[in-house]
């Protein structure tokens, strides 16, 4: 997927453009329940390109998975999404969930959310290779 998402993102220099095309991709080749993007929009997440159900359109800095991957600046794993403090529950599905967050020149522009029916199903393999996705966008 990664070579995929090369030949596919290289081609684009709009970022808006590519998340689209990079949660599809994802959600292709592995079908979780939600794939998507959060936007940094001046102090807050606003929802960006995303595939699955409806989902929550705006995330404060340092609320939910996502906000505390922005304010930490680094990817979480969280394995059973109810016992995260200040989960954001957007779907009754989801159970485990991971967040990566975007940074191009030392700042984090949006974060990359993929949410999981089964519990524990992402991994430090899964951070390897989506940190080194986010980088193509
Ligand atoms: N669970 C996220 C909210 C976004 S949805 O999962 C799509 C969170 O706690 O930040």
């Amino acid at each position: 997927m990664v070579k995929q998402a090369e030949s596919v993102l290289n081609a684009e220099p709009d970022k808006i453009a590519n998340m689209a095309n990079l949660a599809s991709m994802l959600f292709e080749s592995f079908g979780h329940h939600w794939i998507g993007f959060y936007r940094v929009v001046e102090d807050e997440l606003v929802l960006g390109p995303f595939q699955g159900p409806v989902a929550c359109t705006r995330i404060k800095f340092n609320k939910g998975v996502c906000g505390t991957s922005w304010a930490q600046e680094r990817t979480l794993i969280v394995e059973d999404v109810h016992q995260f403090e200040g989960h954001i529950a957007c779907s009754p599905y989801s159970n485990s969930e991971i967040v990566v967050p975007c940074i191009s020149d030392g700042k984090v522009w949006a974060v990359l959310d993929i949410d999981s029916v089964n519990f524990a199903e992402f991994d430090e393999t899964d951070k390897g290779y989506l940190e080194k996705l986010v980088t193509l966008l």
